[in-house]
């Protein structure tokens, strides 16, 4: 990692020696959601210290399991980048229980249907610019492309209850996990009307869709078959025709001979 990389909220400053005409201009997207990579790790880490260690002296994913989830399950984060630079981000992983148990902090299980958020954090000169919903409201949007995600869970302190709620999330009780001396809630959000599937799942439903779809994939292939059937069928045929005719007109010269009256003795 370069040093500018591990310092991510500071400008790259150009080098002195490359004259302003030869300068190489890069232009960064002033805004993009991209899932995280183990190279943001680092920046993310960065987002973590200031907003949960600096004031609890923890923080929900250390620099170590940051990287282990961004390798197991990238495509379950997603980072808000601003010129270049990490902004707000989430990490999620899969799960396969219906409520949080200690487990969930460190394990990514690839068969669960629901999405564990573990954190949620917007850096600290961006807050209270709206963007910690936004970037909740493009995840949640992003799950519904996921076929195999039915839910997405989290566990928060109370006072962040109303946050989560205004994002569409639901109490579903207390969490069993603690963290020293911190409870807390956990919460559900339904992952509903996969964006994929959406078109016809709400009059046919999704399972119909599905053999529908297989039937009429089989229907075509057997109408394919059939007509490549009748190609093969078609050239054996045209093919066989000069012989068919050949051996026609032998048998009608054979005939002929034969019906032809015998040349007359002189
Ligand atoms: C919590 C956090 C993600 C909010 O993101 P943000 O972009 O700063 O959100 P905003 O301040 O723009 O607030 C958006 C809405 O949420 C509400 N809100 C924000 N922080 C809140 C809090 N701590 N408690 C209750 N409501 C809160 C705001 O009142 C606002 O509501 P409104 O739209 O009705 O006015 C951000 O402050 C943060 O990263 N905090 C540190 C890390 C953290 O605590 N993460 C969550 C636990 S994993």
């Amino acid at each position: 990692m370069s040093l500018v990389g591990a310092l991510p909220f500071l400008k790259p400053r150009l080098s002195p020696s490359v004259s302003p005409g030869r300068q190489r201009r890069h232009t960064l997207p002033a805004s993009e959601f991209r899932p995280l990579n183990t190279q943001d790790a680092i920046s993310v880490f960065e987002i973590e210290k200031e907003a949960f260690i600096s004031v609890s002296g923890d923080c929900p994913l250390h620099l170590d399991e940051v990287r282990h989830f961004l390798t197991l399950c990238p495509e379950l984060s997603m980072g808000w980048f601003e010129e270049g630079r990490l902004v707000a981000f989430i990490i999620g992983s899969q799960w396969d229980q219906d409520r949080l148990t200690l487990d969930a902090l460190t394990l990514h299980k690839p068969k669960g249907s629901t999405v564990h958020i573990h954190v949620l954090a917007v850096h600290r000169t961006f807050r209270q610019q709206g963007k910690g919903p936004i970037l909740m409201w493009r995840y949640l949007q992003y799950l519904r492309c996921l076929p195999y995600v039915r839910r997405a869970v989290l566990m928060c302190e109370d006072f962040l209850v109303p946050f989560y709620q205004k994002s569409g999330f639901k109490v579903q009780g207390r969490c069993s996990i603690t963290v020293a001396s911190l409870t807390f809630t956990e919460m559900q959000y339904p992952v509903r009307g996969h964006a994929l599937m959406r078109r016809n799942s709400e009059a046919i439903g999704f399972p119909q869709n599905v053999l529908l779809l297989e039937e009429q994939t089989q229907r075509l292939e057997s109408v394919l078959l059939l007509e490549e059937q009748t190609q093969r069928l078609e050239s054996v045929l045209l093919l066989e025709e000069p012989i068919q005719r050949s051996e026609s007109a032998l048998l009608l010269e054979e005939q002929t001979q034969r019906t032809e009256p015998e040349p007359a003795d002189v």
